[in-house]
């Protein structure tokens, strides 16, 4: 295979996610082959829908079809594990949304059958690509902002703050034992461990459950939806609603997010401000076309999105001139974008930009940590086996 349009991709699922996916293959050049229901008969609608010319009615067929060189999982957590063992079984490349697994231990093995396999492995935190976030990569490495010292921000959404609201995420053996951090905080840390190239060694985190009990719909229910059933089922909640974290990074710099998916207003508000010895970068994904960078000694800086402005890394990741609005669906081409081009190369690269397996396997070992903080009252150091 030469060209992106050489590589047939299949994607499990088509809810709000898989077709954001589905779109930005398409927009790259990439052929979507076909896609993967819950049902036959969802699949042929959704297939339709989106003008796909298959779908498949099992996995099974999915991977018979040797047309299909890359899958991208879209479906709810709990079956990220099965179906992503099954297609690095099958030789195919992968792209799995965030987060890689339910636990640690199956986020292992995805690592370990990755790694034998030789195949292109990715999870799709998404959020390293907006062409700013890029742009400080670059600028942390280059020592633009000085020695990372602290690191601050958020994650806030307010989709759940009703007792009304549902989601499959909100059940434990779906969505997995952590829910606000393991759903949205996990791109918070992931960003800020790309951004300053540090990961996390310890946490103390304290987790809250505001909505103890919710009213389940008695039917299906879309991704951010905020329809009111009137048939509902009263259900007990075991995961968190809100977090807050205290962090330590590697190199002794510290930092703390405040996580909620019920901060009334705040739709898909993610910040992080990154304080160095030098100056300070801080982004809000609510503006990403924005970046604010401080000075002690001069006055402060605004950089609007503009690859006249951005380093190599920023403009690779744009698409669009300045003042030219680029938003949450384009970071999916341009991570797309870093990916089949190893796609295309036949193995991962080294010096990837995009979350592989391992990027993935992290965010569920800081996960570990701040579950068993918030169990014990304790700062908790991240155990990584060597
Ligand atoms: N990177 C991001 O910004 C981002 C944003 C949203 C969701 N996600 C992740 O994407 C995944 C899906 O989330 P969503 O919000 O799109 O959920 P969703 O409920 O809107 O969509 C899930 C889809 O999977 C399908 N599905 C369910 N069981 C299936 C099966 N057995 N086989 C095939 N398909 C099946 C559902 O019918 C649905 O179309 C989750 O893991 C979530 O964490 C990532």
């Amino acid at each position: 295979m030469t060209r992106r349009s050489d590589i047939g991709t299949a994607v499990i699922g088509s809810g709000f996610i898989g077709t954001v996916h589905i779109e930005a293959l398409r927009r790259i050049g990439v052929r979507v082959v076909g896609l993967l229901e819950s049902s036959p008969g969802l699949g042929s609608q959704r297939a339709a829908a989106l003008g796909l010319p298959t779908a498949y009615a099992s996995l099974a067929e999915l991977l018979a079809d040797d047309a299909v060189h890359v899958v991208h999982v879209t479906s709810p957590n709990e079956l990220h594990h099965p179906q992503v063992k099954a297609i690095l079984a099958a030789g195919r490349h992968v792209v799995c949304e965030k987060p890689l697994a339910m636990t640690s231990e199956e986020s292992t093995e995805l690592v370990d059958v990755a790694a034998a396999s030789g195949l292109v492995n990715a999870v799709n935190f998404n959020i390293r690509f907006y062409p700013l976030n890029q742009h400080v990569a670059s600028l942390v490495r280059d020592g633009g902002l000085g020695d990372v010292r602290l690191v601050t921000g958020h994650y806030f959404q307010d989709w759940l703050l009703f007792d009304t609201d549902w989601n499959w995420r909100l059940e434990k053996d779906q969505g997995g034992a952590l829910r606000a951090v393991g759903d949205i905080g996990s791109h918070w840390l992931d960003l800020t461990s790309f951004l300053t190239g540090r990961r996390v060694e310890a946490v103390m985190a304290d987790l809250t459950t505001f909505i103890p009990v919710r009213q389940k719909p008695a039917g299906p229910v879309v991704t951010f939806s905020t329809e009111r059933a009137t048939d509902t089922v009263p259900v007990e909640i075991h995961t968190e609603d809100v977090a807050t974290i205290l962090l330590r990074f590697e190199g002794g710099a510290r930092g703390s997010v405040a996580i909620s998916q019920l901060s009334p207003g705040r739709k898909n508000s993610l910040a992080y401000q990154i304080d160095g010895s030098a100056s300070a970068a801080a982004w809000e994904s609510e503006r990403p076309e924005q970046l604010w960078i401080g000075h002690r000694d001069r006055p402060n800086e605004l950089l609007i999105r503009n690859p006249a402005l951005m380093n190599a890394y920023g403009v690779a990741a744009a698409r669009l001139p300045g003042g030219h609005v680029e938003g949450f669906a384009d970071t999916f081409g341009a991570a797309f974008t870093a990916i089949y081009d190893d796609v295309l190369a036949g193995a991962p690269s080294p010096d990837r930009r995009y979350a592989s397996f391992t990027d993935g396997h992290e965010e569920m070992l800081v996960g570990d940590a701040v579950l068993e903080s918030s169990r014990t009252g304790r700062w908790v150091a991240v155990d990584r086996p060597s």
